[in-house]
């Protein structure tokens, strides 16, 4: 008994004289700690008291990289750390009776655990937990797990809108083997944590990327973490896009071309072959999918049928210049309504007074066919002299000065349509 005192004694003096080593943890205290704690614990059991309760634990997600997007299988690699906290409730000490340690970490093998698989698994299912990162607890039960994986993820790609097409990815996280009343996964925010993303080339990962907590359906506790990414769309625009509209543009200018030089026929076709050139460029980068197809295509495909009636369209132009016999009244009476129809509404209350008018009209009649593109109404007079030998040559100018508008406005309208709902991710059939 003398001796017990004795050695209390010797120790509180020890403790009141090296105050400082109150706090240092010696090697023989920890090993004690571990001993302690996991003296009969069986990681098999959950960690409650009382068993008839639930383990909550509580979710957060960084997501780190996204590491490779391929949108023809629908892969999505992605680099992810989890943050899970949960209630050891069987593991608690007090610290001072340890040296003052509060926390130790501990092999994720040797502590009860959630195992959580990935519900997406595109090449192996995988528990989320599989990677030997250890586990701290602290001394008042607190469990702290971060996990970190690289996931390999499917995820049904819309390419509708390609190439502004936003891309949504449901990554759900479950325990597959839990009740709903044994465990929950509660997530504690709903927003990604990005603090450690890096950026990727080719898409941007989306502030209104969420976490769910469980849906009310599902059978299993889980949670989803839904990846909004959007394509960078510049390099597309820059490739695709702006080349094709060009395209576009110059495939009218084949009745701007002198008859005579016999080319409008294959500067039509070349137009035409570069549509179909395209379309294969734009195969190359997006999925093959029926449902739904990429719009795209359809415009790729309206311009190949705009290019296929501009190359018919050329083809009458040259039947009209080549014919011989003469113009028939009825098409004369287009063509006059066509070119003068301006004037006609001018010619019973205007008649020209001016001598500059005169003298206008007087040198303009010298070359009586080639005036009549401004559709100027000061030239009434004339317009009624000429009315008269409406000629084949005349028709067809009619036709290239007409057609072409035609054309360029059902180009306008389906291209800006086009690139409009595209760009805004809006429906085209309402
Ligand atoms: C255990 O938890 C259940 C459900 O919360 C409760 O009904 C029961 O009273 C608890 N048992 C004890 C011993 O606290
Ligand atoms: C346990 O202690 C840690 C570290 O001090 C703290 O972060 C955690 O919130 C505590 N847990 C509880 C349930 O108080
Ligand atoms: C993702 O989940 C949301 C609801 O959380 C659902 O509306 C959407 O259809 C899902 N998307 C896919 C591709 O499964
Ligand atoms: C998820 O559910 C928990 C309760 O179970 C709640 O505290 C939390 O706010 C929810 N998270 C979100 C993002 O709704
Ligand atoms: C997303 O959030 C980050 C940080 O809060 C901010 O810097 C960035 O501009 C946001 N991006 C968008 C597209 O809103």
């Amino acid at each position: 008994m003398a001796h017990c005192l004795l050695v209390f004694i010797w120790n509180l003096i020890l403790t009141i004289l090296t105050k400082k080593e109150i706090n240092c943890v010696t090697l023989p205290e920890v090993e004690n700690l571990y001993e302690r704690i996991f003296n009969g614990y069986d990681k098999r059991v959950f960690p409650l008291l009382n068993q008839s309760e639930t383990v909550i634990v509580s979710v957060d997600v960084l997501v780190v990289s996204i590491n490779k997007f391929d949108e023809i299988s629908g892969n999505i690699d992605i680099t992810v750390a989890f943050k899970l906290i949960w209630q050891e409730q069987r593991l608690t000490w007090i610290p001072s009776d340890f040296g003052g340690k509060t926390s130790i970490l501990i092999d994720p093998q040797d502590i009860w655990r959630p195992q959580l698989l990935l519900r997406q698994s595109f090449d192996s299912v995988q528990d989320i937990g599989n990677t030997p990162l250890l586990i701290r607890l602290f001394f008042n039960s607190s469990v702290y797990w971060f996990p970190a994986t690289v996931m390999s993820v499917s995820c049904t790609v819309d390419v509708t809108y390609f190439p502004f097409d936003i891309q949504i990815c449901n990554i759900t996280i479950v325990g597959w083997v839990y009740r709903n009343d044994e465990i929950v996964l509660s997530v504690s925010s709903s927003t990604i944590d990005k603090s450690f993303y890096i950026e990727n080339t080719q898409w941007d990962l989306l502030n209104d990327s969420s976490l769910q907590n469980q849906t009310t359906t599902d059978i299993a506790p889980s949670f989803t973490i839904q990846l909004k990414l959007k394509r960078k769309s510049e390099f597309f625009v820059l490739y695709i896009i702006i080349p094709l509209i060009f395209l576009g543009l110059i495939n009218n200018i084949v009745f701007s071309m002198p008859v005579a030089s016999g080319e409008r026929m294959s500067v039509a076709v070349t137009i035409f072959l570069s549509f179909v050139v395209y379309l294969e460029m734009i195969n190359n980068n997006v999925p093959e999918s029926s449902n739904p197809v990429a719009y795209i295509y359809v415009y790729v495909l309206f311009l190949l049928a705009y290019s296929c009636v501009i190359l018919l369209a050329c083809l009458v132009s040259l039947r009209i210049y080549d014919k011989a016999e003469p113009v028939p009244e009825k098409l004369k009476a287009v063509i006059k309504w066509l070119r003068f129809r301006c004037m006609w509404r001018k010619t019973c209350s205007v008649v020209p007074t001016s001598k500059e008018n005169k003298e206008e009209i007087h040198e303009v009649s010298e070359s009586p066919h080639e005036d009549f593109y401004d559709e100027n109404g000061d030239k009434a007079i004339e317009a009624v002299t000429i009315v008269n030998d409406i000629t084949w040559e005349l028709v067809g100018k009619t036709y290239d000065m007409y057609v072409p508008i035609i054309l360029y406005m059902c180009f306008a309208v389906m291209t800006g349509q086009t690139f409009l709902n595209l760009y805004t991710n809006s429906s085209f059939l309402r």
